[in-house]
């Protein structure tokens, strides 16, 4: 695969230009690890850079006939550039638009993007990791079919399924992601999870959802969770999906949404839902927000989610939190590396124990000299032993069902 990563005016000047904002990385260190990255994912990637509209619709216009994928970052063409906007859409391949700093938190006039609408994503806020993610994402892309389904009206409530080569009825993963539950992560992160679990025979139902500064807070964003989990039964049928066979695995912040489920919290609500998991997964998850409040995770993340601090809303935290909620009532696999710096493994240490005091059947695995995203990662040892206990759940609900 050729991927034609495309960088646009002033960005010759990273490294000295804004370094608060930009970071310290130059032109050439992102180039050079961009053809890294997509080395890493069996792609080559060719790289350029200009100050001229005009150059880069030339380039844009080669790529149709010498790349398979793009990666721009037309910087500040981005808000206003109709003539790159016409270009992408002409070409007809898919292209990743993204962008170093968080351009939804800074100048109004920069918030906007005229070219995201003929773009397969926007990545931003994500410093140099998004040319990385966005590298990796068309390759994902491109790797394994997949069928993008909406599943409400807002941009963000939209997931991607993948069915796996063999015959059904396939257990489902429903997938949620990191990030804190801010908008600079998307479902794009799981990309190569979702589709190592795919290969593996399950179905992949990996989702994004309003996050805090796309319409997010834990009332909207538990609500698309919950509406994600529900969608599947509007396509279960002509996918052949086996929705006894659900398991809802969530990742970091992605834990407290997927651990949620089965659990006791708003009881009409859980009775109202079409599709109830069969289990539930946290991977690295932020399984106590009162904990996690207190240990300032993710820097101001959880206040910004739950919008008051616990000094107002202590049950609130409380009552979002799996570790507030046990029973959860659904057998509960956690998995956890003991080197990670992002989530501490006490939180799951503990909450193990809690739900396990409380009568939940909890199967908790603490993965040695393991950090946070070597998780979702596969072809790491400790993807594949996230993978393998995924593995083993769907047998035993098999078993038991
Ligand atoms: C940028 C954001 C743009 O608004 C700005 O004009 C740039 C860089 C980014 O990477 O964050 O030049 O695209």
């Amino acid at each position: 695969m050729r991927i034609s990563v495309i960088n646009g005016p002033n960005l010759n000047l990273l490294g000295s230009r804004q370094p608060e904002i930009y970071g310290d990385w130059s032109l050439a260190d992102i180039e050079n690890a961009c053809r890294l990255w997509a080395a890493a994912v069996n792609a080559k990637a060719e790289t350029y850079q200009s100050n001229h509209e005009g150059d880069i619709i030339d380039r844009l216009h080669a790529a149709r006939s010498e790349a398979d994928a793009v990666v721009i970052n037309p910087g500040a063409f981005s808000h206003y550039s109709y003539a790159i906007r016409d270009a992408i859409e002409a070409i007809e391949i898919p292209t990743v638009e993204v962008h170093l700093s968080n351009i939804k938190a800074r100048e109004t006039w920069r918030q906007h993007s005229v070219v995201a609408e003929v773009c397969e994503s926007t990545i931003y806020g994500r410093g140099v990791d998004g040319y990385r993610d966005a590298i990796w994402h068309v390759a994902a892309r491109a790797r394994w079919p997949l069928h993008t389904i909406a599943y409400g009206s807002e941009p963000s409530q939209v997931g991607d399924l993948r069915l796996p080569a063999t015959d059904g009825p396939y257990p489902v993963a429903i997938l949620f992601h990191g990030g804190f539950w801010r908008d600079t992560d998307g479902r794009d992160v799981l990309d190569a999870a979702a589709i190592a679990l795919t290969e593996r025979g399950w179905a992949t139902w990996n989702v994004t959802y309003r996050r805090v500064g796309s319409g997010g807070g834990w009332a909207p964003t538990m609500a698309d969770a919950s509406a994600a989990l529900d969608a599947l039964a509007t396509f279960a049928a002509d996918r052949n999906l086996d929705l006894d066979r659900v398991v809802a695995v969530g990742y970091e912040a992605g834990g407290q949404l997927a651990m949620s489920f089965g659990s006791g919290l708003s009881e009409p609500a859980v009775r109202k839902r079409r599709v109830h998991p069969a289990a539930v997964v946290g991977i690295a998850p932020i399984s106590d927000l009162e904990a996690a409040f207190a240990e300032n995770l993710g820097d101001g993340a959880i206040e910004a989610y739950l919008q008051e601090t616990p000094d107002y809303a202590r049950d609130r935290y409380r009552e979002l939190s799996p570790a507030g909620l046990v029973p959860i009532g659904v057998p509960v696999l956690v998995v956890h590396g003991d080197a990670d710096t992002v989530v501490p493994v006490a939180m799951s240490r503990a909450f193990a124990g809690q739900a396990a005091d409380a009568g939940d059947e909890v199967i908790y695995h603490e993965l040695e000299g393991i950090g946070h995203e070597d998780l979702i990662r596969p072809g790491t040892m400790a993807f594949e032993r996230v993978a393998d206990e995924l593995d083993l759940l769907s047998r035993r609900i098999a078993a038991a069902g």
